[in-house]
Protein backbone atom coordinates (compact mmCIF):
# COMPACT_ATOMS: atom_id res chain seq x y z
CA UNK A 1 0.00 0.00 0.00
CA UNK A 2 0.93 3.69 -0.36
CA UNK A 3 0.78 5.65 2.28
CA UNK A 4 1.10 9.18 2.13
CA UNK A 5 4.64 10.77 3.51
CA UNK A 6 3.92 11.93 6.70
CA UNK A 7 3.48 15.98 7.00
CA UNK A 8 6.39 17.03 9.21
CA UNK A 9 5.79 19.97 11.52
CA UNK A 10 7.63 23.21 11.37
CA UNK A 11 9.62 21.79 14.66
CA UNK A 12 8.55 19.63 17.82
CA UNK A 13 8.68 20.85 21.64
CA UNK A 14 7.01 21.79 24.57
CA UNK A 15 3.89 24.37 24.57
CA UNK A 16 3.44 25.82 27.89
CA UNK A 17 0.51 26.00 29.59
CA UNK A 18 -1.64 29.71 29.23
CA UNK A 19 -0.94 30.04 32.88
CA UNK A 20 2.86 28.67 32.86
CA UNK A 21 3.66 31.51 29.97
CA UNK A 22 2.45 34.15 32.01
CA UNK A 23 4.45 32.93 35.06
CA UNK A 24 8.13 32.50 33.04
CA UNK A 25 7.12 36.43 31.17
CA UNK A 26 6.95 38.06 34.64
CA UNK A 27 9.61 36.51 35.92
CA UNK A 28 12.03 37.21 32.65
CA UNK A 29 10.03 40.66 32.99
CA UNK A 30 11.23 40.91 36.51
CA UNK A 31 14.76 40.10 35.72
CA UNK A 32 14.86 42.34 32.93
CA UNK A 33 13.92 45.35 35.01
CA UNK A 34 15.98 44.59 37.66
CA UNK A 35 19.14 44.20 35.89
CA UNK A 36 18.41 47.17 33.52
CA UNK A 37 18.39 49.39 36.61
CA UNK A 38 21.75 47.69 38.59
CA UNK A 39 24.49 49.80 39.15
CA UNK A 40 26.74 46.98 37.70
CA UNK A 41 24.80 46.31 35.15
CA UNK A 42 25.10 49.93 34.14
CA UNK A 43 28.49 50.06 34.02
CA UNK A 44 28.53 47.68 31.23
CA UNK A 45 25.97 49.46 29.36
CA UNK A 46 27.80 49.92 26.61
CA UNK A 47 26.77 46.78 25.06
CA UNK A 48 23.29 47.44 25.26
CA UNK A 49 22.87 50.78 23.51
CA UNK A 50 19.52 52.61 24.83
CA UNK A 51 17.61 55.70 24.08
CA UNK A 52 17.55 56.04 27.54
CA UNK A 53 20.17 57.74 29.69
CA UNK A 54 21.77 54.80 31.00
CA UNK A 55 22.59 56.73 34.06
CA UNK A 56 19.34 56.66 35.25
CA UNK A 57 18.12 53.10 34.21
CA UNK A 58 18.77 50.72 30.60
CA UNK A 59 15.07 49.86 28.87
CA UNK A 60 15.84 45.91 28.32
CA UNK A 61 12.15 45.46 27.52
CA UNK A 62 12.57 47.79 24.01
CA UNK A 63 15.64 46.75 23.49
CA UNK A 64 14.37 42.98 23.13
CA UNK A 65 11.63 44.16 21.21
CA UNK A 66 10.63 40.60 19.39
CA UNK A 67 9.24 38.82 21.93
CA UNK A 68 7.10 35.09 21.17
CA UNK A 69 3.36 36.13 20.84
CA UNK A 70 1.28 33.33 22.49
CA UNK A 71 2.29 30.40 24.61
CA UNK A 72 5.90 29.89 25.00
CA UNK A 73 7.95 26.66 23.73
CA UNK A 74 11.29 24.75 23.94
CA UNK A 75 12.11 23.48 20.78
CA UNK A 76 13.67 20.24 20.92
CA UNK A 77 13.80 19.62 16.93
CA UNK A 78 13.27 21.89 14.12
CA UNK A 79 11.90 19.83 11.32
CA UNK A 80 11.57 22.59 8.63
CA UNK A 81 8.42 20.59 7.92
CA UNK A 82 10.78 17.03 7.14
CA UNK A 83 13.30 19.60 5.34
CA UNK A 84 15.94 19.78 7.88
CA UNK A 85 18.28 16.93 8.66
CA UNK A 86 17.41 14.44 10.58
CA UNK A 87 13.67 15.17 10.54
CA UNK A 88 12.30 12.10 9.47
CA UNK A 89 14.49 9.69 11.80
CA UNK A 90 13.53 12.57 14.59
CA UNK A 91 9.92 11.98 14.06
CA UNK A 92 9.67 8.49 14.22
CA UNK A 93 11.41 7.69 17.10
CA UNK A 94 9.10 5.81 19.77
CA UNK A 95 10.01 7.89 22.40
CA UNK A 96 8.70 10.92 20.28
CA UNK A 97 5.32 9.22 19.12
CA UNK A 98 4.77 7.80 22.50
CA UNK A 99 5.51 11.51 24.14
CA UNK A 100 3.28 13.23 21.32
CA UNK A 101 0.21 14.99 23.50
CA UNK A 102 1.74 14.36 26.82
CA UNK A 103 2.12 16.50 29.72
CA UNK A 104 5.40 17.22 31.10
CA UNK A 105 6.89 19.90 33.78
CA UNK A 106 10.15 21.28 32.82
CA UNK A 107 12.41 23.10 35.28
CA UNK A 108 13.86 26.55 34.75
CA UNK A 109 16.95 26.98 36.02
CA UNK A 110 18.16 29.95 35.07
CA UNK A 111 17.66 33.03 32.88
CA UNK A 112 20.14 34.78 31.10
CA UNK A 113 20.85 37.64 28.51
CA UNK A 114 23.67 38.26 25.81
CA UNK A 115 23.42 41.63 23.59
CA UNK A 116 21.02 39.34 21.44
CA UNK A 117 18.39 37.67 22.96
CA UNK A 118 16.92 36.47 26.51
CA UNK A 119 15.73 33.05 27.45
CA UNK A 120 15.28 30.79 30.53
CA UNK A 121 17.68 27.79 30.98
CA UNK A 122 16.28 24.63 31.07
CA UNK A 123 17.21 21.44 32.94
CA UNK A 124 15.64 18.51 31.24
CA UNK A 125 14.78 15.09 33.37
CA UNK A 126 16.28 11.51 32.19
CA UNK A 127 12.76 11.25 30.93
CA UNK A 128 12.70 14.66 28.42
CA UNK A 129 16.06 13.83 27.31
CA UNK A 130 14.80 10.78 25.26
CA UNK A 131 13.21 13.40 23.37
CA UNK A 132 16.50 15.75 22.42
CA UNK A 133 17.99 15.46 19.73
CA UNK A 134 21.60 14.25 19.65
CA UNK A 135 22.84 16.78 17.29
CA UNK A 136 21.43 19.79 18.76
CA UNK A 137 24.06 20.42 21.63
CA UNK A 138 26.95 22.16 18.65
CA UNK A 139 27.58 26.02 17.87
CA UNK A 140 30.56 23.93 15.53
CA UNK A 141 30.48 20.70 14.29
CA UNK A 142 33.45 19.44 17.17
CA UNK A 143 31.71 20.99 19.82
CA UNK A 144 31.03 18.15 22.88
CA UNK A 145 28.57 19.81 25.08
CA UNK A 146 26.59 17.76 27.89
CA UNK A 147 22.98 16.40 26.24
CA UNK A 148 20.40 18.59 26.79
CA UNK A 149 22.62 21.76 27.05
CA UNK A 150 20.78 24.27 24.54
CA UNK A 151 17.38 23.58 26.22
CA UNK A 152 15.47 27.11 26.37
CA UNK A 153 12.57 28.91 25.99
CA UNK A 154 13.34 32.31 24.00
CA UNK A 155 11.92 35.23 25.79
CA UNK A 156 12.90 37.83 23.36
CA UNK A 157 15.73 38.54 20.67
CA UNK A 158 16.87 42.06 19.75
CA UNK A 159 15.70 44.10 16.39
CA UNK A 160 16.93 41.63 13.64
CA UNK A 161 18.03 38.91 15.91
CA UNK A 162 16.16 35.25 15.06
CA UNK A 163 14.68 32.91 17.45
CA UNK A 164 17.38 30.18 16.68
CA UNK A 165 19.77 32.70 18.51
CA UNK A 166 18.88 32.51 21.60
CA UNK A 167 19.99 28.12 21.85
CA UNK A 168 23.11 29.40 20.24
CA UNK A 169 23.72 32.11 22.87
CA UNK A 170 23.44 29.43 25.57
CA UNK A 171 25.41 27.32 24.31
CA UNK A 172 27.80 29.76 24.63
CA UNK A 173 27.39 29.87 28.43
CA UNK A 174 27.83 26.38 28.60
CA UNK A 175 31.43 26.60 26.62
CA UNK A 176 32.51 29.24 29.21
CA UNK A 177 31.32 27.28 31.76
CA UNK A 178 32.71 23.72 30.50
CA UNK A 179 36.19 26.09 29.95
CA UNK A 180 36.37 26.80 34.03
CA UNK A 181 34.78 30.21 33.45
CA UNK A 182 32.34 30.20 36.27
CA UNK A 183 31.22 33.67 35.91
CA UNK A 184 31.30 36.66 38.01
CA UNK A 185 29.12 36.93 40.95
CA UNK A 186 27.79 40.19 41.10
CA UNK A 187 25.85 39.63 44.13
CA UNK A 188 22.32 38.62 44.97
CA UNK A 189 19.19 39.89 42.86
CA UNK A 190 15.62 39.11 43.54
CA UNK A 191 15.13 35.34 42.38
CA UNK A 192 18.96 34.58 42.95
CA UNK A 193 22.59 34.85 42.37
CA UNK A 194 23.83 37.21 39.45
CA UNK A 195 26.71 36.09 37.18
CA UNK A 196 28.30 38.49 34.63
CA UNK A 197 30.46 36.43 32.06
CA UNK A 198 31.87 39.51 30.16
CA UNK A 199 30.75 40.79 26.93
CA UNK A 200 27.04 41.42 28.03
CA UNK A 201 26.42 37.75 28.87
CA UNK A 202 24.42 37.73 32.24
CA UNK A 203 23.09 34.71 33.71
CA UNK A 204 20.47 34.63 36.80
CA UNK A 205 20.76 31.50 38.24
CA UNK A 206 17.12 30.90 40.11
CA UNK A 207 17.43 30.15 43.88
CA UNK A 208 14.09 28.16 43.52
CA UNK A 209 14.09 26.61 40.31
CA UNK A 210 10.73 27.47 38.10
CA UNK A 211 8.49 24.34 37.26
CA UNK A 212 6.22 25.24 34.13
CA UNK A 213 3.27 22.64 32.53
CA UNK A 214 3.99 21.79 28.90
CA UNK A 215 2.51 19.72 26.40
CA UNK A 216 4.95 17.96 23.80
CA UNK A 217 3.43 18.40 20.38
CA UNK A 218 4.46 19.89 16.97
CA UNK A 219 3.99 23.66 15.64
CA UNK A 220 2.74 23.74 12.14
CA UNK A 221 3.01 27.23 11.57
P1 LIG B 1 13.99 29.04 19.61
O1 LIG B 1 13.72 27.60 19.87
O2 LIG B 1 15.30 29.50 20.11
O3 LIG B 1 12.92 29.94 20.13
C1 LIG B 1 10.47 28.79 15.08
O4 LIG B 1 11.38 29.56 14.39
C2 LIG B 1 11.09 28.20 16.31
O5 LIG B 1 12.08 27.25 15.97
C3 LIG B 1 11.75 29.20 17.20
O6 LIG B 1 11.29 28.92 18.47
C4 LIG B 1 13.23 29.01 17.00
O7 LIG B 1 14.10 29.25 18.02
C5 LIG B 1 13.32 27.60 16.52
N1 LIG B 1 14.33 27.49 15.45
C6 LIG B 1 14.38 28.17 14.29
N2 LIG B 1 15.39 27.74 13.54
C7 LIG B 1 16.02 26.78 14.22
C8 LIG B 1 17.16 25.95 13.97
N3 LIG B 1 17.85 26.05 12.83
N4 LIG B 1 17.52 25.07 14.92
C9 LIG B 1 16.83 24.97 16.06
N5 LIG B 1 15.76 25.71 16.36
C10 LIG B 1 15.35 26.61 15.46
Amino acid sequence: PSLEKEFLPMYFGWFLSKRSSEILRKAGQAFLDELGSLKAFKKESKYFPSVEDPKIKIDLTSYFVKRPPGVLHCTTKYTEFGKAAGAEEYAQQEAVKAAYGKGFTLSISALFITTKTVGARIELNEQQLLLWPGDADKILPADNLPRGSRAHITLGCANGVEAVQTGLDLLEFVKLEKAGNKGEQVGEIGGGKLLYFDNGMWMLVLAKKIDVRAIFSGYYG
